[in-house]
């Protein structure tokens, strides 16, 4: 892989101002096979294309943290049919990607309910995730049977058990604590939120994580997404003036 992007392409970016987590929302595959009058599975099949060549570029450009929504508590509501295609279509990713994943130091995660995707996604990813635990480029983290609800519930559960066992003072309950006990516990919040498609929502995806995220929404549907068009919301990051609810002149560049 190259390491150099602004030699392989024209957009300059600042390595100084760079997001250290992307998280995106893919949106579109639907609508990308229908235009074509294509199965919704072809959408995801070229979908997936697209994944393997945003985790590329990130690496390349030195993304710490890259978190992609592959499948919301949400899409168990979906024909039968096209949730086997779509977990069909994440084994295939584990299995072919491992390599490349390895060769690139990239370690892969997972957060969501894992214990409710068929077994053969769940050995995929308890291989995959092994395999790659004591990589450190850079960190993949597919959100799976995600939902940012579900994950808060989960928070309070543990949290409130907590609590009655007398291990935690209800005053001492902070945002860090509540962090600690969210799947991205040791993961930073998102700099940049991207959705593609075009749709203004979030979807319940990293309901507590988001607080302070940029969020860039593209009408690209998620197959048509390319490496370059990525580079083009990365440098209009990098233009945003982040404030964190202060005012301009103590705004963090
Ligand atoms: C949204 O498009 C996309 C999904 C629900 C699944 C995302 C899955 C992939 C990109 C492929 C597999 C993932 C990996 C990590 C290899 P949609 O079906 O909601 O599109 P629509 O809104 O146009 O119908």
């Amino acid at each position: 892989m190259n390491s150099s992007p602004s030699v392989s392409n024209p957009v300059e970016l600042d390595p100084t101002k760079l997001p250290a987590h992307v998280a995106i929302i893919m949106d579109g595959n639907g609508r990308w096979a229908k235009k074509r009058l294509l199965n919704r599975i072809n959408g995801h099949e070229k979908g997936s294309e697209t994944v393997r060549a945003v985790v590329r570029t990130c690496r390349e450009i030195g993304i710490p943290y890259l978190t992609l929504y592959a499948f919301s508590t949400e899409n168990w509501q979906r024909p039968k049919t096209e949730v086997e295609a779509l977990m069909t279509l994440l084994k295939n990713f584990l299995l072919s990607e491992q390599k490349e994943l390895l060769e690139n130091n990239i370690r892969l995660r997972v957060i969501g309910q894992v214990e409710r995707l068929p077994a053969k996604v769940q050995q995929a990813l308890r291989e995959t995730m092994t395999a790659t635990e004591n990589n450190t480029a850079m960190t993949l983290i597919l959100a799976l049977s995600y939902g940012g609800r579900a994950e808060i519930i989960r928070m309070v559960q543990e949290v409130a058990l907590r609590v009655k066992r007398e291990e935690v003072d209800p005053q001492a309950i902070t945002a860090e604590l509540i962090a600690e006990h969210l799947y991205t516990r040791d993961i930073p919040d998102p700099d940049l939120l991207i959705r593609t498609s075009g749709e203004m929502r979030i979807s319940n995806f990293l309901l507590w994580q988001i607080a302070y995220s940029e969020i860039f929404v593209t009408p690209t549907l998620w197959p048509d997404f390319s490496r370059e068009e990525l580079l083009e919301i990365l440098k209009d990051y990098q233009s945003r003036e982040r404030r964190f609810g202060r005012v301009d002149s103590q705004s963090v560049k």
